[in-house]
């Protein structure tokens, strides 16, 4: 079953604890990403399980194996249900996150999943530099390398997930944003409706400004929770 996941994209703690109060008990997740983050520190993430949301901390982590085990073991520590990286930080900054993982996991219980960011959707081919294969390549050998690194599944356009499940399987995770229920000009270009997304095979789907931005959130996130439930 997918789940939906609200992106809280504010400069800070009172919005944010805000619209989380609107979708408590609505089911969804909520994502915690490297603006709301930076602004209010890890108390958020309390405060946020206190009103018994599963938390994404979408932090892409990056960086030297070392600092990124320790970044995720201080995520884990937290209670956060799910973290990211970014798999182009390669084999042993990958392992190291999965080592992070299960430090923190020892210590707190659950083990929360971990995810890896191929290539952002905001880059086009012309975006990568020289030595990379083609953008579809590039994206399938990271989500493959993902998978064999001990990841639980990727953050992808729905356009990607038939592609990726064919090549790692079906309980690896494709985590999916873009996701429009109408037609909208916003900035999201490759969009897909709630229901083409589960169709597609989209464990999590997640949603940012239909969500926020609408006048009852929580009726948005019912709305689109149906579609969703319809198309599995
Ligand atoms: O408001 P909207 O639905 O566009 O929000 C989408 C959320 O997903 C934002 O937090 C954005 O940073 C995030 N995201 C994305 N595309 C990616 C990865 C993350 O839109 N490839």
């Amino acid at each position: 079953m997918s789940e939906l996941v609200v992106a809280l994209d504010y400069p800070g703690a009172d919005e944010a604890l805000s619209m989380a109060g609107r979708l408590r008990g609505s089911g969804v997740w909520v994502k915690v990403g490297l603006e709301l983050f930076t602004a209010t520190g890890p108390d958020l993430i309390d405060r946020l399980k206190d009103m018994d949301f599963r938390v994404f901390l979408d932090m892409k982590f990056f960086d030297i194996p070392n600092t990124v085990r320790g970044a995720v073991r201080s995520g884990v520590r937290h209670g956060v249900d799910m973290l990211n990286i970014h798999l182009m930080g390669g084999e042993r900054m990958a392992r190291a996150a999965v080592e992070g993982l299960r430090e923190g996991a020892m210590e707190t219980g659950p083990r929360p999943l971990l995810l890896g960011v191929t290539v952002l959707t905001s880059m086009a081919q012309e975006d990568l530099s020289a030595g990379f294969g083609s953008l579809d390549d590039t994206v399938r050998q990271l989500a493959v390398s993902g998978h064999a690194w001990g990841l639980d599944g990727v953050v992808c356009s729905g356009h990607e997930v038939a592609e990726i499940k064919k090549s790692c399987g079906k309980s690896y995770f494709c985590l999916t944003p873009g996701i429009r229920p109408h037609v909208a000009g916003d900035d999201q270009r490759r969009t897909m409706t709630p229901g083409e997304a589960v169709k597609a095979g989209s464990d999590f789907l997640v949603v940012g400004r239909p969500i926020t931005g609408a006048e009852d959130p929580a009726r948005a996130a019912r709305e689109i929770l149906e579609a969703m439930r319809v198309a599995e």
